[in-house]
């Protein structure tokens, strides 16, 4: 009988999962660390790697070796400013890992899956489910007054590992949620939360039934939201995508991930000529739909002209505040008749939908793992933060050393 590798380290697993069942009923793999270290972004620009005890583990947690996470926008955003006065706190939200230890109450993850020490897991949001939106409206959870994300939220005195720039993440927060995702690489795992961004963009803009086979779209911004976009639209049966950036490396990976023209506004600097490209790709009539990626104002007051009348546009380039622009709501809007939404984060029930399309992008072939350009260790995330500001890749991620 043959027995491939991974069969015996599944045998392996499940055999030292027994032996270190401990009385309580709580499982680990292996000895539990009396320490162990994160980065701590103790104030903006300075990222230190800090060594902290390892907390008495309870039965209602979940230790999890860390193996990877990206670093988005918003975590530069913070490591900038401080911004949202965080500091001093553990960064990284978008991370993924293995469990090492098992509290003994936690019988299945978010999905309702069985989960065992040795499985891959990645969190979601830290869900509140008591506020006005929470109570009253549980189909927009993604918009909870109350909602933490591991890796936004400050050092706890009682467990200093709630952010994925560390060795170990503890999920331990009422209110967790997270999912097992052992059919899913690393690159894919720390691509999942900007996928799920995505996702929920993608499904807020069909919910206009403006996005079909036949639609044409027009991406605005080819950063790493904005590229996600253009697979999660190639995924979804959009065939139709017009790019538009200033980078010609990223315009030349939103081709490799679906899009079907590509503009590049610093070679066309004239904003009627590049409306004038898209009404040309579009029977006269401009864009269908148009998704807004790029957290320019600028850009942002542009974008309507790219619009036929009765189409629609999803705003979810400005997770951060980039200031305000002004249009003319006249001609952007009301003659238009424009089908305007925007997009805020996602919640935990948009992480299975983002799990299959991931999936999907292995069947069809849509190369997002290319999307993964640069990676850093602990002790260089003050880098990982500058190449990502430089724009000098795409997505930056934090693998331990
Ligand atoms: N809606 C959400 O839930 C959510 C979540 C995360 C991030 N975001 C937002 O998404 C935005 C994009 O994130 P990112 O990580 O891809 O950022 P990024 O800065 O790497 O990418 C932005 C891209 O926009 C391009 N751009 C700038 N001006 C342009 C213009 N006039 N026309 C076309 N392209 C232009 C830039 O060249 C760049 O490639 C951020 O501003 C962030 O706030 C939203
Ligand atoms: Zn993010
Ligand atoms: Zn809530």
């Amino acid at each position: 009988m043959d027995v491939s590798a991974s069969q015996v380290e599944e045998v392996v697993r499940k055999i030292l999962s027994e032996l270190s069942t401990s009385s309580t009923g709580s499982t680990a793999c292996c000895a539990i660390p009396k320490s162990a270290k994160a980065a701590v972004l103790a104030e903006p620009k300075k990222f230190v790697v800090k060594e902290f005890p390892m907390p008495e583990l309870t039965d209602n947690d979940i230790l999890v070796k860390v193996e990877g996470c990206g670093v988005c926008g918003t975590d530069v955003h913070e490591w900038k400013g401080d911004p949202f006065g965080l500091c001093p706190l553990v960064l990284g939200h978008e991370g993924t890992g293995e469990i090492v230890y098992l509290g003994k109450n936690i019988k299945e993850d978010t999905a309702g899956h069985p989960i065992k020490v040795g499985d891959k897991l990645v969190t979601s949001v830290i869900s509140c489910d008591n506020c006005f939106i929470c109570r009253n409206h549980p189909g927009q959870k993604n918009l909870c007054w109350n909602q933490g994300i591991y890796g936004l939220v400050p050092i706890d005195p009682s467990n200093p590992f709630r952010g994925w720039f560390a060795e170990y993440i503890l999920i331990r927060d009422p209110g967790s949620t997270y999912f097992v995702v052992n059919d899913l690489n690393l690159n894919q795992r720390m691509l999942l939360e900007v996928a799920c961004v995505c996702v929920h963009a993608l499904l807020r803009g069909q919910k206009t039934g403006l996005l079909n086979f036949n639609s044409k779209v027009v991406l605005q911004g080819c950063g790493p939201v904005g590229l996600m976009m253009c697979s999660v639209l190639r995924a979804a049966g959009i065939n139709h995508v017009i790019a538009i950036d200033g980078s010609p490396k990223r315009l030349e990976m939103a081709k490799k991930l679906g899009a079907k023209t590509t503009i590049n506004f610093r070679e066309i600097t004239d904003k009627k000529e590049r409306v004038a490209i898209v009404q040309g790709l579009t029977d006269g009539a401009g864009a269908d739909f148009a998704y807004q990626c790029t957290g320019a104002p600028a850009a942002a007051a542009d974008i309507y002209d790219f619009i036929r009348r009765g189409g629609g546009m999803c705003e979810m380039g400005f997770f951060v505040n980039n200031g305000d622009y002004q249009v003319n709501p006249h001609f952007a809007m009301c003659n238009k008749e424009i089908n305007l939404i925007g997009s805020w984060a996602y919640s935990a029930e948009d992480y299975p939908v983002t799990m299959a399309f991931l999936r999907q992008c292995k069947e069809m072939n849509i190369p997002i793992e290319d999307l993964i350009t640069h990676t850093f260790p602990l002790d260089k995330m003050n880098e990982a933060c500058e190449v990502n500001v430089a724009q000098q890749g795409i997505k930056v991620c934090y693998i331990p050393g």
